[in-house]
């Protein structure tokens, strides 16, 4: 890992962005994560309003959007949030902000506070995250989901040194979630996945009452 793949200031994910340097990009929402909002019997129903924290170009946010829940993305970076608005559809109606996820005042100014929202939907922001800060993470997202709310996330937990993305292994992410309120409903290696993408577990974790 060289010193400027590692740099996650909002400067330098806008970087990414410009120079095509997006090596996640799916180009639609994460197969194993729109199968289980369509399929699933325990997939979380609409109405509702859902965060999808690094929301990056914005594919699983207009899922949920056409699903029916209302939809906030947010990001760090200009450039995504720029892509995301460029690819709406006339009928979508997500909302994006530019706000640090890491951030509790500025998600708080943001609508974003304590309870605000029913659901969350996680794909590789977790991983894009300075590992030293997935507690922060974790907490801040139990604080936005409201209890009885949920966070269906897709996990990258590959072993890998360096990133981002950065590995993890499926007992931290557990430990992590637990520890910021949630508990998992279904927890377990992910279906449907690329095969560019090893090791990922999918999660619909509820946060407790
Ligand atoms: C690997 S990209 C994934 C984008 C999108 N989720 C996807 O799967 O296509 C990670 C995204 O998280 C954003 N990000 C990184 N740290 C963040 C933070 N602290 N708060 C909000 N967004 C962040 C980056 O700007 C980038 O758009």
């Amino acid at each position: 890992m060289t010193m400027h793949e590692s740099d996650l200031t909002p400067k330098a994910w806008d970087q990414r962005y410009l120079q095509g340097r997006d090596g996640w990009e799916l180009g639609k929402a994460a197969p194993p994560l729109a199968h289980f909002l369509h399929d699933h019997p325990l997939a979380p129903q609409p109405p509702g309003r859902v965060l999808v924290p690094g929301c990056g170009r914005g594919h699983e946010a207009r899922l949920l959007n056409s699903l029916g829940f209302t939809v906030i993305g947010i990001d760090i970076s200009a450039e995504a949030l720029r892509e995301a608005r460029r690819l709406d559809q006339p009928d979508a109606s997500c909302q994006w902000l530019q706000v640090d996820l890491l951030d509790p005042p500025a998600l708080e100014e943001a609508g974003l506070g304590q309870d605000s929202v029913i659901g969350a939907v996680e794909h590789t922001c977790f991983c894009a995250i300075d590992p030293a800060l997935r507690t922060a993470y974790a907490q801040s997202m139990g604080r936005m989901v409201a209890p009885g709310g949920w966070l269906l996330g897709l996990f990258w937990c590959h072993s890998r040194s360096g990133g981002p993305p950065f590995g993890c292994q499926p007992e931290q992410v557990a430990r992590w979630l637990q520890g910021a309120g949630f508990e998992a409903e279904v927890w377990g290696p992910a279906h449907h996945g690329l095969p560019s993408r090893d090791n990922e577990w999918l999660g619909l974790w509820r946060r407790k009452s």
